[in-house]
């Protein structure tokens, strides 16, 4: 027998019991004749005590030989310790150890498997599995798993039916790359992995299924960040006979429950906020709202002087600092500094400090005179002691430049609290993006997006003004989910693909089974899609995704663990017919 209990189970009351512990050594402090072993396994860690009294002398031998991360089996008996420990729930006991035996041996681990560990991102991704032995990453896993065994329950008990999609499909366009498998059978043709099952389940509802979701793996080809995976899971859902109405109280229900069953945490109604308003007021299409310092547009009240950089900007946007006033010159620079950054761009910022006594002091003093200040103050909120700081440019460069300003500011004031809970719809998205590079607009959301009835027929005559019935769900200031209703009817389908550039053969060729499927009555339907990682890191107080999935990858897109991706060797890439492509496409080797 390898355990009677777990590590973290005996407390005082199981004093005099005989018992069996397996587990690592955490760490073994060794005075000669007394030798304590902190044990560790998934559940905690039990103190073992080797005395020279009471224990054998082959025994105390075996246990001065022990070293970190050994795995062991233990005999003894539990006893009241003498100096308790309240950090620890095993704290009041230990086990007077009669026998020992070493199950395995261990190097030396390449760093400390403590909750702060002396081991850098990439030799901790290189030995994972030792990674994971640390109590911060185990509870992040243990908690990814209660949050989808919370949702697996609870729609199952609103009726909905989990069905697995295929994974070796043909690429759905949903804006990022596709990682494409060569096919074998099928020489010189490829499969794409889904970046989402988004048409899979929309030819569920077809089908009839009524209500689906899906935990399911997702891939995209796109840059990483650190809520950004190659390979994701979403929480995929799909409704039929819904409106966005039906729709968002769903999985506001969802979240709700999440928020109480994981956190603790009760939140009434969910804030709406127009995809309009979120821009306009917090430069963002995710505002975390856990805190204030909305945009004020100033642009009425700063361009009547002679100050040129506000008269020539499109958009100028203040924002008051609660208490800002108390910042040194010094933290002000430091400021300015800050949003000159390459990463943020600005080209400067004018500050005005609101003194107690309802004065202003500002960078700006030579152009503006008082009741400017006071009107500035006004718009953007600024109290007595507040600090108003300033950004102007170009509206698409100004806004993503103010939100990074204030998301910093939120963080330097301890205002983004991580027991804090502020979950937001934000709706009402444009139909379609504009994009410079490429000189056409593309599906903001994806191409089965349904536009608002009453906006449709500004598609001709100004795209970007169209509305989308298209959602997301922001849980402090991250885009925890997404979706919308769908296009059922292939003639609006049709239209839409045609705006975006398809041809109607490139359609087909595309999109043609879903065209089809449209032909054999399509239910209206729509739905949303939940990142999972995100879920759980913010549900884990965190913005980073990657410790919260047991295998990520790096930056690179790489396993630094299993060294993947790798090459293949010259039989398998004949089998899979793609070393003939490589010598084609290399001109400098010569044929024969
Ligand atoms: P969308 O592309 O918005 O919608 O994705 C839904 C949610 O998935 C999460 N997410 C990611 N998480 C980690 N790494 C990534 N690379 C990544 N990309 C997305 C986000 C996002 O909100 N088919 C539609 C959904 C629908 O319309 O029903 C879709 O995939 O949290």
């Amino acid at each position: 027998m390898y355990r009677t209990h777990t590590n973290g189970e005996l407390r005082i009351n199981a004093v005099d019991k005989e018992v069996v512990l397996s587990g690592w050594v955490q760490k073994v402090r060794d005075k000669g004749f007394m030798i304590w072993v902190d044990l560790r396994d998934r559940y905690g860690i039990t103190q073992l005590i080797f005395d020279e009294e009471r224990t054998s002398k082959e025994v105390m031998q075996a246990a001065s030989e022990l070293s970190r991360e050994y795995v062991i089996r233990v005999t003894g008996t539990v006893i009241e310790r003498e100096s308790k420990n309240p950090q620890l729930p095993t704290g009041d006991i230990e086990i007077l150890v009669k026998e020992l035996t070493v199950l395995n041996r261990s190097k030396t681990p390449p760093f400390t498997i403590e909750d702060e560990t002396d081991g850098g991102e990439d030799l901790r991704m290189k030995y994972r599995y030792l990674d994971i032995r640390r109590t911060p990453i185990r509870e992040n896993l243990i908690l990814r798993h209660q949050v989808s065994m919370e949702v697996r329950n609870y729609l199952s008990q609103k009726d909905f039916i989990e069905v697995e999609t295929p994974y070796l499909i043909k690429s759905t366009p949903e804006g990022a790359r596709d990682f494409v498998v060569p096919s074998r059978m099928n020489k010189g043709q490829f499969y794409a992995l889904p970046q989402s099952p988004q048409t899979f389940k929309q030819l569920l509802m077809v089908g009839g299924m009524d209500k689906y979701f899906q935990i399911v793996r997702c891939f995209r080809d796109e840059d990483l960040r650190a809520d950004r995976q190659p390979e994701f899971t979403q929480i995929d859902c799909e409704m039929a006979f819904v409106t966005q109405e039906d729709i968002l109280n769903t999985f506001e229900g969802l979240t709700k429950h999440l928020l109480k069953a994981i956190k603790g945490v009760e939140v009434s109604e969910f804030p709406r906020m127009t995809y309009e308003d979120a821009m306009r007021l917090y430069g963002n299409d995710k505002p975390d709202i856990r805190f204030g310092m909305q945009f004020g547009e100033l642009n009425e009240a700063a361009k009547h002087r002679d100050f040129n950089v506000f008269n020539q900007a499109e958009l100028i946007i203040g924002i008051a600092v609660p208490n800002g006033n108390s910042f040194s010159r010094k933290e002000i620079d430091a400021l300015i500094n800050w949003v000159k950054r390459p990463q943020v761009g600005a080209m400067g910022m004018v500050y005005v400090r609101c003194n107690e006594d309802g004065t202003f002091k500002s960078s700006v003093d030579k152009f503006y005179q008082e009741e400017d200040f006071a009107k500035w103050a006004e718009i953007t909120g600024a109290k007595p002691n507040d600090l108003i700081l300033i950004l102007s440019g170009d509206t698409h460069k100004v806004r993503p430049q103010m939100s990074a300003l204030r998301m910093h500011l939120g963080a330097q004031l301890g205002l983004r609290k991580k027991d804090e809970f502020a979950p937001l719809w934000v709706v009402d998205f444009p139909l379609l993006e504009w994009d410079e590079e490429t000189g056409r607009y593309y599906a903001m959301h994806h191409p089965f997006t349904a536009p608002k009835a009453e906006s449709i027929q500004l598609l001709e005559s100004n795209p970007g003004a169209v509305k989308a019935n298209a959602y997301d769900l922001v849980l402090n200031g991250n885009e925890i989910g997404g979706g919308s209703i769908r296009i059922h009817d292939k003639e609006t389908q049709s239209e839409i693909f045609k705006f975006l550039g398809f041809s109607p053969e490139e359609a087909r060729k595309q999109f043609g089974f879903l065209m089809d499927a449209f032909e054999f009555g399509s239910p209206p339907h729509g739905g949303i899609a939940f990142g999972l990682d995100r879920l759980a890191a913010i549900l884990g107080g965190q913005e980073s995704i990657r410790d919260f999935i047991a295998f990520p990858k790096n930056n690179a897109g790489r396993d630094v663990m299993i060294d993947a991706p790798a090459p293949l060797d010259e039989e398998q890439l004949k089998e899979l017919n793609l070393n003939l492509q490589i010598d084609e496409a290399d001109s400098s080797i010569p044929r024969h």
